[in-house]
């Protein structure tokens, strides 16, 4: 059997990865999973059982808890959240934890995974692996208008130094740390739209699919 369809989009916070992996995944017909999720819903789990994102112990325990239901809760995407999810995914057991998941997950109908380390660590033989980022402030921009959207009172500074505290544990983690895997196609989409983004992915998607 061939094996399915897999195509890692991989990248920091805000850099248009959601929205470029959610249409990747509509028009090549296969299931969209956001893996930033399954952070967000350990750091919530801890969160709200009164612990600390940072105690191995608890994150553990919280990761090894979580079910599909988790994964559907509207308050996954606060400031609080965010850092959490970062620190719980900075841990070696947490990951460990998850890695099957989304494994199993790729390998049942192949899939958009959009993540940090999809294309490195989750799936490696992916078919198309692509990084996508954007200049920090265009990153820190997008986040805080979404934001702001929501009706959140936020401050665009804090917002950049917020993601610029999340980007740096990210990439810097002795575990799966965020960065471009070596075969990766590298997307820069700080002077693109989502439309614009769209296309230039879809052009390399389809140019890698052919070979
Ligand atoms: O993509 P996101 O902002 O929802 O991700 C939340 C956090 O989860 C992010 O700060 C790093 C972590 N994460 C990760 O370590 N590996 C992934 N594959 C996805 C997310």
């Amino acid at each position: 059997m061939v094996d399915p369809v897999v195509v890692a989009v991989d990248g920091p916070a805000a850099a248009g990865k959601g929205t470029l992996a959610r249409r990747l995944a509509r028009e090549l017909g296969l299931p969209y999973l956001d893996t930033g999720l399954l952070y967000r819903a350990v750091a919530r789990r801890v969160l709200l059982a009164g612990g600390l994102p940072t105690d191995p112990g608890a994150a553990e325990a919280a990761a090894r808890g979580l079910d599909l239901a988790d994964l559907d809760r509207p308050d996954l995407r606060g400031a609080e959240v965010d850092q959490g999810a970062s620190q719980v995914a900075a841990q070696p057991a947490v990951r460990a934890a998850l890695l099957d998941f989304q494994r199993d997950f790729a390998a049942r109908k192949g899939g958009v995974m959009d993540g940090r380390d999809i294309g490195t660590v989750v799936c490696p033989d992916a078919r198309v692996k692509l990084f996508v980022t954007a200049s920090p402030e265009a990153r820190a921009r997008r986040r805080w208008l979404e934001r702001a959207g929501r009706g959140e009172v936020v401050v665009l500074e804090e917002v950049a130094a917020e993601m610029a505290l999340r980007d740096a544990r990210d990439a810097a983690r002795d575990v799966a740390p965020m960065r471009p895997a070596e075969d990766a196609l590298l997307l820069d989409t700080t002077e693109m739209d989502a439309e614009a983004a769209f296309r230039e992915a879809w052009t390399l998607v389809q140019a890698r699919l052919s070979v």
